[in-house]
């Protein structure tokens, strides 16, 4: 059976003082006794902070964006061996924001994901459509594509290190959710797509949603047979609701 995953993406929110309060709830829950990975993906500049915070946790932590670069002139960039070096375990990558507002395409992804798997961290790529690519009855065709484009640069073994995160643009910050059946219908697409390139890795790999899940709606979502976990973003700065969705993950 596949391990529950919960990703808090906190986005650019946050402060030192916040940060430790926030910690301070989620790190000593009784939940994280439980069969299930918690991870927090603060801003990088808080990285070392979380790592003294969490010294003692089974929480992991990550970044939310990476360079494809090992290292060099590239300024205000980080690499994937600087994070593994603060003992990172995660990556997020090609978060709809990061694609959209930072014209990050699917070539340089898989750059980033191949650079991620190279220095031991797990690689979280996220995929989704836009409402109006919903609405034209293409969301499987986008996935897909944003999927095949990094398993033709990577290779399918890449994937025995990776999460995949379905996160629909429409959902994300929006408080609207897709349906669980939504949901579901799409993250047992993406198994079956990867299944014509490896059964195992299909069949192992976690696959979580993303997009306005909340302490209400977690539950149904993770009663889906193909929904391993949920990216949180709003919610997972508000500690007792983070924790919340993190108990309605367990024996889904
Ligand atoms: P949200 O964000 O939970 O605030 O919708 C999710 C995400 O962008 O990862």
């Amino acid at each position: 059976m596949r391990q529950s995953l919960i990703i808090g993406n906190w986005k650019m929110n946050g402060n030192l003082a916040e940060n430790e309060k926030l910690l301070n709830i989620i790190s000593v829950s009784p939940i994280l006794y439980e069969d299930i990975d918690v991870v927090v993906c603060p801003p990088s500049i808080y990285i070392t902070h979380v790592r003294q915070q969490l010294a003692a946790s089974k929480i992991k932590y990550g970044a939310q964006n990476v360079s494809a670069y090992k290292n060099g002139a590239y300024t205000g960039e980080i690499s994937t061996t600087m994070l593994a070096d603060l003992g990172c375990s995660y990556v997020l990558l090609g978060h709809s924001e990061r694609r959209s507002l930072n014209h990050e395409s699917d070539g340089q992804i898989a750059d980033k994901f191949a650079a991620a798997v190279q220095a031991n961290l797990t690689a979280v790529l996220c995929v989704g459509e836009t409402l109006a690519q919903r609405q034209a009855d293409e969301t499987f065709l986008v996935i897909a594509q944003q999927i095949q484009k990094v398993v033709e640069q990577v290779g399918i073994q890449a994937f025995k290190q990776a999460v995949i995160a379905y996160e629909p643009i429409w959902a994300i910050g929006t408080g609207e959710t897709a349906s669980p059946e939504q949901a579901q219908e799409v993250h047992q697409q993406i198994r079956q797509q990867l299944a014509k390139y490896d059964e195992n890795i299909a069949r192992s790999i976690q696959i979580i949603y993303g997009g306005s899940v909340n302490e209400n709606n977690a539950k149904a979502l993770f009663l889906q047979a193909d929904i391993d976990g949920a990216l949180v973003g709003g919610a997972s700065l508000k500690g007792e609701h983070f924790i919340t969705i993190c108990q309605a993950s367990i024996n889904h």
